[in-house]
């Protein structure tokens, strides 16, 4: 139901072998009296000046006009344009044009003179058309209309035109940007299901059918097993819930070669978040149908990894349950305990997603011992408060991991930020019954204080970094008039791994 299969081609085109459908032209630079547009305007016989006037190239900007018997669009990609500009580009065009385009679409690289370090565009562009076909209406009994590009037509065809020079590299992105958008558009789907078609055990159905598909390994844990294994931070957070929590421990090793990081992943899975009995108001409570926003973030990248074979030994852990209101939910005041063995002193139950991640992180380096260890959560509206939806809040407890982590970032569009973890906000988590409490009470500094709550059950590890995604996992976007989900976190891992497989070469 998830599974967005790419069935329609993707071709590689060359100088003779133009491709007489319809064709895009980005066009990066300042206004019309450059190289690439001189190319344009001779090849296709505009004269210069009315072009001149008539398209500045600014990011997004949109010129079509007929060429003999086909349509061209010159798509502005603004003045430096990097990989996520040019993603966005490509993917609101494609939005946006849907009842205009057809089946079949040629992109044109001949006019840009793709620099070496430049080859990215192919892989945004392919990746941005790819997602710009992402449609949201699954449930809508009268379907609206596919877009023709629908990448599971096998009649649709993207053909990319560059020099003889770069086809063997622009193979190899198309091939990336095509395996990368189809495991984000599985978990737009993911992120985007209500809750009473998405339960902890249909994420961990997921990532067993991912882990089957893709060749790593999956271990789901029933509740059972969680019991057994003393998950008790989990299992409080579960107990209001009808639905049985999920504990997905996913690995990969690459088939062939050397692994050369061993990394950790934990993402909070909560497929609905209520509040529990600290309920939360009801204006914006349906989009916390996103709250599995890390788990997304955790499961994609496993996905993507296992399928491009990156040289890197993964180990992900998705803590999954619903946090939901019931005689048996836990109370304010309540004292758990937890996998790490530290007592928790719950004063506000809609601090849940810190409990369940607690378990996640103790139970991952207790029993795999990460190298890095990386979590992803929407954790707390004050990190919305502090960054809007524009980045995520970024803590760590090694600089350099925080520093690599923002430039993966920076290079990808999915921004995060640092925040302090300062010793003197240790008093917000610091319980007077217990080891450590779950909110300091106080509606200041937030996202530190759970962060700081986290820190608490790493025991020693010394390269542990924490990405609070609440308002970036789920946002405004073309897709739907409400907010909605983004796939924020997988772009952003893969560049981190990437950098790091490249940097130790
Ligand atoms: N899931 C929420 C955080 C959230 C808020 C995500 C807005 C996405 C958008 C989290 O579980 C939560 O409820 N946090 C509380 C914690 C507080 C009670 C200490 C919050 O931030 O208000
Ligand atoms: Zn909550
Ligand atoms: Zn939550």
């Amino acid at each position: 139901m998830l599974q967005v299969p790419i069935i329609m081609t993707i071709t590689i085109s060359t100088t003779s072998k133009i491709p007489e459908t319809n064709l895009v032209i980005p066009v990066s630079g300042n206004g019309a009296s450059q190289n690439s547009l001189k190319s344009i305007t001779d090849t296709f016989g505009i004269p210069t000046h009315q072009l001149d006037r008539d398209f500045k190239g600014e990011s997004g900007e949109v010129f079509p006009f007929y060429s003999e018997e086909r349509k061209i669009y010159l798509l502005g990609l603004g003045p430096e344009p990097d990989f996520a500009k040019t993603l966005q580009a490509f993917r609101s065009f494609t939005h946006n044009s849907k009842q205009k385009l057809g089946t079949k679409l040629a992109v044109s690289f001949l006019h840009q003179n793709l620099n070496p370090g430049q080859e990215f565009f192919i892989e945004a562009a392919i990746n941005g058309i790819l997602l710009g076909t992402y449609q949201i209406g699954r449930f809508k009994t009268e379907p609206e209309e596919a877009h023709p590009l629908n990448p599971a037509n096998d009649n649709a065809n993207i053909a990319i035109c560059v020099e003889d020079s770069l086809v063997e590299s622009a193979e190899k992105l198309v091939q990336k940007g095509k395996a990368v958008a189809e495991t984000q558009m599985q978990m737009l789907n993911l992120v985007n299901a209500p809750a009473n078609k998405k339960i902890p055990t249909h994420l961990a159905g997921w990532a067993e059918n991912s882990g089957k598909t893709h060749g790593y390994q999956v271990t789901n844990h029933t509740k059972k097993e969680i019991e057994a294994k003393n998950l008790h931070a989990l299992l409080a957070v579960n107990r209001g819930s009808e639905n049985p929590p999920a504990f997905i421990v996913m690995e990969y090793k690459p088939r062939s070669g050397e692994a050369k990081h061993k990394i950790g992943l934990v993402g909070k899975g909560i497929t609905f978040d209520t509040g529990g009995l600290s309920l939360k108001p009801s204006t914006n409570m349906h989009y916390m149908k996103s709250d599995m926003g890390g788990a997304a973030a955790v499961l994609g990248t496993m996905e993507v990894a296992a399928k491009l074979q990156l040289p890197v030994h993964l180990i992900g852990i998705v803590p999954s349950s619903e946090n939901s209101v019931d005689a048996l939910s836990i109370k304010p005041g309540d004292v758990i305990d937890s996998y790490s063995g530290k007592t928790i002193e719950i004063i506000d139950t809609d601090a849940e997603g810190r409990l369940i991640l607690a378990d996640g992180l103790a139970y991952m380096i207790k029993n795999y011992d990460p190298e890095i260890l990386i979590n992803l959560a929407t954790l707390t509206g004050s990190a919305v408060r502090t960054f809007g939806f524009h980045a995520g809040a970024l803590f760590s407890n090694d600089d350099n991991l925080a520093s690599q982590i923002s430039k993966a970032g920076n290079e990808t569009g999915e921004r995060v930020w640092q925040l302090p973890m300062w010793d003197c906000y240790k008093d917000d988590i610091s319980s007077d019954v217990a080891d450590v409490r779950n909110y300091s009470g106080l509606p200041i500094a937030g996202a530190i204080g759970a962060a700081k709550f986290l820190e608490a059950f790493i025991g020693d590890h010394a390269h542990w970094a924490h990405m609070d995604i609440a308002g970036v996992a789920f946002g405004s976007n073309e897709f739907s008039q409400q907010k909605s989900a983004t796939a924020f976190g997988i772009r952003l891992l893969l560049q981190y791994i990437e950098n790091l497989i490249e940097s130790k070469t």
